[in-house]
């Protein structure tokens, strides 16, 4: 959740660092710090709170080392303080160490350090990396390969080997101020190729500006970064012999293109990322026996399919709820939704011939890779049927998901910055409409014209988001300024559209800090209408099909309670129209596809919110764009 990086080459490190840190401020934004190596010492500065507080201190400073690594935390173990805030040093600061993760065992190797006379300075589970490097460079616990290197390579190496947990390292010694050390171990981490200098990066938006040639390490992988290049080693100190690739991402990706936050962008980059998907994964078939949808997948993932289970968290979980509802009504397969963190310790019972699969967008949250991890270790050496059968749905195909499943659905989003999410929110439900109509075709549980008729209008939905998007801005940016206030938000949906008001509730409360909640609209009658008075609005979508009369009568109780209701409707006139005390009307579109558009004004209206508050709508307190930890 932490971000990282590194650099060695000839320019100054600091601005290099602190650029990285500005594209990764994503990832958390409670504390950053940087150390590099001048004059034979380690010069480590750190500051609570946003990096233009670490920037601030810097631009006081001289500094014109060619060597340094840079963090931005978000708090796991030890409250956002400055003493906690990484770089850690060791006692005698000589050598410095960040780290995106969790060290599980830090309780107990803290214990054995502070009875050889390392005295600690931080909460934090990080602290015991230095003090451990800085012990077996004096007092290597084996003996140092011969092959290796550098005695600095050789003791880090020998302390990753003690370290339990998933973390990224970036490490320098002052005493070895040509090597900058990186580890990875189940947290991401990236190694950049430029002319005669050389990065690391827990993602490539921070080095996009200098190189687009990159390495994405393995799990178990180090890397020496040196003037002259990289190498890069197992944990058991064998070479390894691997190759960078180019990025597809260009600097401007990662502006923000004139909009005043990222999360706008991103929303009205959704009719391009719909138009990606279509173009991607659907064509005409005019071959009967053939699906209309090419999702790339092995025949493995759909012999003899019996059902479906999907592990995911937050706003994935939403998309997956949508997803369930598209497999079980178009390709008749049960499905069921797990959050990952809760199914990773009470899953289902093992059943033959299913799919398992895991949505997330950033491809690294901890719980949903440990869940399918799961599913896979305890499938391994059952009879056929019960073999793991796993897909991923992400954004990232280049993340641990993707080195651990290999069957993946790339959503095609592009690069998402802003921590709530929206355009991965969108292309995720495409992703599941993709792949609940290939099956269907593949099981001919709807007619092929149908399946046609589906497609359509699939291809009919960038405009209209468009449309959208244009009639919306105003309307969302007026209520905005009513709701800006408000204290409490309900909002309703039924069918294909509950998950929707799940995730305008989503929405709201991550960047506006306004309680919300989603609710079935049948289910407010059983308790959460006691919650309704003139102080807490409601919003309703009601799409014209088999529950909008039912939805219809629920948001009428919450009138009779006096609610301010608001509308997400295609409906603009007639009784419909009149129940409701402000519209946000969406195109007219059939009910099955209309979560692609009745999620638009919802997030326009969070965003137009928090805007409205002051808030910090990218970067919005306590979250982090991917959690790496449990
Ligand atoms: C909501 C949001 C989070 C994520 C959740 C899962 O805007 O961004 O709820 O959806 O943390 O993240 P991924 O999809 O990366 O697994």
């Amino acid at each position: 959740m932490c971000g990282i990086v590194g650099y060695i080459g000839t320019q100054a490190a600091t601005e290099i660092l602190l650029s990285g840190l500005e594209k990764l401020e994503y990832r958390g934004y409670d504390s950053a710090g940087i150390a590099t190596i001048w004059e034979g010492e380690v010069n480590c500065i750190k500051a609570k709170g946003k990096l233009h507080n670490l920037r601030s201190k810097l631009e006081q400073l001289e500094n014109p080392s060619s060597i340094g690594i840079g963090h931005t935390r978000w708090a796991t173990h030890g409250k956002p303080e400055e003493h906690n805030a990484h770089p850690h040093l060791d006692m005698t600061g000589r050598v410095a160490v960040i780290q995106n993760g969790i060290v599980e065992n830090y309780r107990e190797l803290r214990e054995e350090l502070k009875q050889k006379g390392y005295e600690f300075r931080s909460e934090t589970d990080t602290e015991v990396i230095p003090h451990l490097i800085a012990e077996y460079l004096k007092n290597p616990p084996f003996p140092p390969l011969p092959s290796s290197p550098s005695p600095f390579l050789e003791a880090v190496r020998q302390a990753v080997n003690h370290l339990n947990g998933a973390f990224a390292l970036a490490i320098i010694s002052a005493d070895y101020p040509d090597e900058l050390i990186a580890v990875r171990q189940q947290a991401p981490l990236v190694i950049g190729f430029g002319q005669g200098e050389f990065f690391c990066a827990s993602d490539t938006p921070a080095i996009v500006a200098y190189t687009r040639a990159v390495l994405p390490l393995d799990n178990g992988e180090i890397a020496r970064l040196t003037p002259l290049g990289v190498e890069i080693y197992n944990f058991a100190g064998d070479r390894l012999k691997k190759q960078p690739r180019m990025l597809n991402l260009s600097p401007t990706m990662v502006e923000k293109q004139g909009f005043k936050h990222f999360m706008l962008k991103e929303i009205y980059e959704q009719p391009g990322v719909v138009r990606a998907n279509l173009e991607a994964y659907f064509h005409n078939s005019s071959d009967n026996n053939q699906s209309p949808v090419n999702l790339g997948l092995s025949e493995s993932i759909y012999a003899d399919l019996e059902q479906i289970h999907i592990v995911a968290c937050g706003t994935s979980w939403h998309a997956a709820l949508v997803g369930k509802y598209l497999l079980e009504q178009l390709a008749e397969i049960p499905a069921q939704v797990h959050y990952a963190s809760e199914y990773r310790y009470a899953p289902s019972p093992l059943t033959p011939n299913t799919l398992i699969i895991g949505v997330t967008q950033s491809g690294e949250t901890a719980d949903t890779l440990a869940a399918l991890a799961m599913e896979k270790e305890r499938r391994q050496g059952q009879e056929a049927k019960y073999q793991a059968r796993l897909l991923g749905i992400t954004n990232r195909p280049e993340s641990s998901l993707g080195h651990m499943v290999t069957n993946i659905i790339s959503t095609l989003a592009g690069i998402e910055i802003g921590v709530a999410a929206t355009k991965t929110f969108i292309a995720q439900l495409m992703a599941f409409y993709a792949l609940a109509l290939d099956l269907a075709a593949r099981r001919q549980t709807i007619p092929k014209e149908t399946i046609e008729q589906i497609i359509n209008g699939l291809r009919r939905i960038p405009q209209e988001i468009e449309e959208t998007l244009a009639s919306q801005e105003r309307l969302t940016e007026h209520l905005a300024h009513e709701f800006a206030d408000t204290q409490d938000f309900i909002f309703l949906g039924r069918g294909i559209n509950f998950p929707i008001a799940l995730e305008g509730a989503l929405k709201l409360k991550e960047i506006s800090y306004i309680h919300a909640e989603g609710y079935p609209a049948g289910e407010m009658k059983h308790g959460p209408i006691a919650l309704l008075d003139a102080k807490v609005p409601v919003v309703a979508i009601a799409v014209p099909g088999s529950v909008y009369e039912k939805v219809i009568s629920n948001a009428q109780e919450a009138k009779a309670r006096d609610s301010r209701l608001i509308g997400v409707t295609p409906v603009k006139d007639g009784e419909a129209a009149e129940i409701f005390n402000d519209l946000l009307p969406v195109s007219s579109v059939d009910e099955l596809l209309s979560p692609i558009l009745t999620v638009v004004p919802l997030q326009l209206l969070a965003y137009h919110i928090a805007a409205r508050r002051g808030l910090d709508v990218d970067q919005p307190r306590n979250l982090a764009k991917s959690v790496t930890v449990e």
